[in-house]
């Protein structure tokens, strides 16, 4: 997805500095990359398709752009036509003077451009970012500002902007609807992006930009403004990640790091959320609403993606525990489901990132149906967390892996809390909830038992890395497990995988089944092993290939992995899907492959 960075300081080197950030930002995904910056009175600007390192090249031969003291860079991912250098921001305005760089959706724009052309402008990309720069040149009588809040009022869509003007060579302003944008506020310098990441090597001290908000920069000053204009004072934020947190530990790939890192963060997750005396769960963020939470007698939980497989899993664990009916929604489906929804509904939404916009949208909507909407978020002052009633947060860190692993089985067991603090509301046994607390304390423990030994999971990678289709079986809680593992393969060993419960096989899928087609089994001691056993059966009568997960060898399958045995329904699926991580990991290690940031994926799709 897009990313933004823009600088204004002492400091008169700004394109190292933009440059770093837009290296921080790298990992969101994106397909070409501009900066522009004033040098000598004149904005100058370079871009380049592909990679920052592109960027860097093209930048490297042009000598007057290394001195300047403001300036503003992007990354692009595609949307409104393909990755062009024409396409690539910052954009200008007819005169070339006023230059932005543009993180959203501009609904209107085709309208605005039919007006624009019809004043005699010309247009060189097919960008929606190129109609704002425009606009707001068309509105530039002498004050910025003023040119750029007359542009909000003609623009509807999402758009987090940074402007620059070369007849006002201090002044920097960034704004924005629907879309992040975060100010960096350090001693000689101000800096402004879309995400943390690109801020915290300079600062820790920042200020989240509401939606309706102008900052106006004039080197080192500055001021916050509704787009009616009027001052409004902002607190300063601590961010307590620091740059270590955000980069890859010393292993090859930010993957491999973030899946290892689980039992240190998800102890991180749980931490002061357990009542052990009345085995209960204690989430800070949610006392404003516990009350609320007696009259609930629905419970949706949203997301999409990843999030949506860790919310299939929370429909499971309120249903077996809560007393209050739950159902799963895809965010970009809840449209069609918003019927279900009233001022009893509780709607708890996933999101990572919390910049998802099918799962901001889908909030959105039910809210005006009255529905008490909470979090699960792991961005700290993203959208999501902001829109929502109340919330908890993962604190698990920085995902910098386009594929999400730890924020999975983050989610998966504030879920299961969740599920365990509604259900001691409502009649939940103390001895029930106790002894699954006292699994969700086992989780680290063998979490690092299989990461102490994870490099062995490329043996069994070998078996399966030149394979062109896999299946995943899990049943109950292990389904959504089956889900999220074949979505990992797929996203980043680009190998066709199915996710399914054991019990579809003999629907269909089993016609698939022969000598060369192998199917990864969630075969964990539970309720259901006997169930899954036959599954594997089945398989092997047909010559198929199987790889088990299980607490102990099997003897009629191809290869078993062993996992440690938590010993809960509820809580194995977790330890287990750490193995589809790795395994996930080593095939497309094997296959040489981008395991970062897979082909055609970006980690925040900040549009529907
Ligand atoms: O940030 P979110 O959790 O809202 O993101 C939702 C999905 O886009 C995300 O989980 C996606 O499916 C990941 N690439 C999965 O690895």
């Amino acid at each position: 997805m897009c990313g933004i960075v823009a600088y204004s300081g002492k400091n008169n080197s700004v394109l190292p500095i933009l440059v770093s950030g837009l290296k921080r930002l790298e990992y969101r995904g994106y397909d070409s990359a501009g900066v522009a910056i004033f040098s000598n009175n004149i904005i100058y600007s370079k871009k380049a398709v592909g990679k920052i390192v592109s960027l860097e090249e093209v930048i490297n031969k042009n000598s007057p752009l290394e001195v300047g003291n403001v300036g503003i860079a992007h990354t692009r991912w595609a949307t409104h036509g393909s990755a062009t250098i024409e396409n690539a921001h910052p954009h200008y305005s007819q005169d070339k003077k006023i230059w932005v760089v543009h993180n959203g959706i501009i609904e209107n724009y085709q309208e605005i451009k039919e007006q624009l052309i019809r004043q005699g402008m010309r247009f060189e990309s097919e960008t929606d970012t190129e109609v704002i720069a425009k606009l707001i040149g068309s509105l530039y009588k002498g004050d910025l500002r003023e040119a750029v809040l007359a542009a909000t009022r003609l623009l509807t869509g999402a758009y987090a902007l940074c402007i620059i003007c070369e007849d006002e060579p201090n002044r920097l302003i960034g704004v924005k609807i629907s879309s992040p944008l975060v100010v960096g506020i350090a001693d000689d310098e101000i800096i402004i992006a879309s995400d943390v990441s690109a801020i915290i090597e300079r600062t820790k001290k920042v200020i989240y930009l509401e939606d309706g908000e102008l900052i106006d920069i004039n080197n080192t000053t500055y001021d916050i403004v509704s787009f009616h204009n009027k001052v409004k004072k902002k607190a300063i934020s601590e961010i307590d990640w620091d740059l270590e947190t955000a980069t890859k530990g010393g292993y090859d790939h930010y993957l491999l790091k973030e899946i290892l890192e689980q039992p240190q963060v998800i102890k991180d997750s749980v931490r002061g959320r357990i009542v052990n005396e009345t085995a209960d769960i204690n989430f800070g963020g949610l006392i404003e609403v516990r009350s609320r939470l007696k009259q609930i007698d629905k419970i949706v939980v949203l997301g999409v993606g990843t999030s949506f497989y860790a919310a299939k899993l929370g429909e499971l664990y309120f249903n077996a525990l809560s007393g209050v009916p739950a159902i799963a929604v895809m965010s970009p489906e809840y449209r069609y489901t918003k019927n279900i929804i009233n001022d009893k509904t509780w709607l708890i939404a996933m999101s990572q990132s919390g910049e998802t916009a099918d799962t901001i949208a889908a909030i959105n909507e039910a809210k005006k149906h009255g529905a008490l909407v909470t979090g699960i978020v792991n961005t700290v002052g993203s959208t999501v967390a902001r829109i929502t009633d109340a919330g908890v947060y993962n604190h698990i860190g920085p995902e910098i892996s386009v594929a999400s692993t730890k924020a999975f089985t983050s989610q998966g067991v504030l879920l299961l809390m969740h599920a365990i603090m509604l259900g001691r509301q409502r009649g939940l046994d103390y001895s029930e909830a106790s002894a699954i607390i006292t699994a969700i304390k086992k989780l680290p423990d063998a979490m690092q038992e299989i990461a102490n030994n994870h490099q062995s999971i490329e043996s069994i990678a070998k078996l399966i890395y030149q394979d062109k289709n896999l299946l995943y079986i899990g049943r109950q809680y292990n389904y959504p497990i089956a889900l999220e593992g074949a979505l990992k393969i797929k996203e980043i060993s680009y190998i066709h995988a199915e996710g399914l419960s054991g019990g579809e096989l003999k629907h269909g899928f089993i016609a698939l089944i022969d000598n060369e087609l192998s199917t990864i089994a969630l075969a964990t001691n539970d309720s259901v092993t006997d169930k899954m056993h036959a599954n594997i059966a089945e398989i092997k009568a047909r010559h198929g290939k199987v790889i088990a997960i299980a607490n102990q060898n099997l003897s009629n399958v191809d290869a078993t992995i062993l996992v440690p045995d938590v010993q809960s329904d509820f809580v194995q699926p977790l330890v287990n899907n750490v193995i589809l991580q790795l395994l996930a990991y080593y095939v497309a290690k094997l296959r040489n492959l981008n395991i970062d940031q897979p082909r055609n994926l970006a980690k925040s799709v900040t549009v529907e």
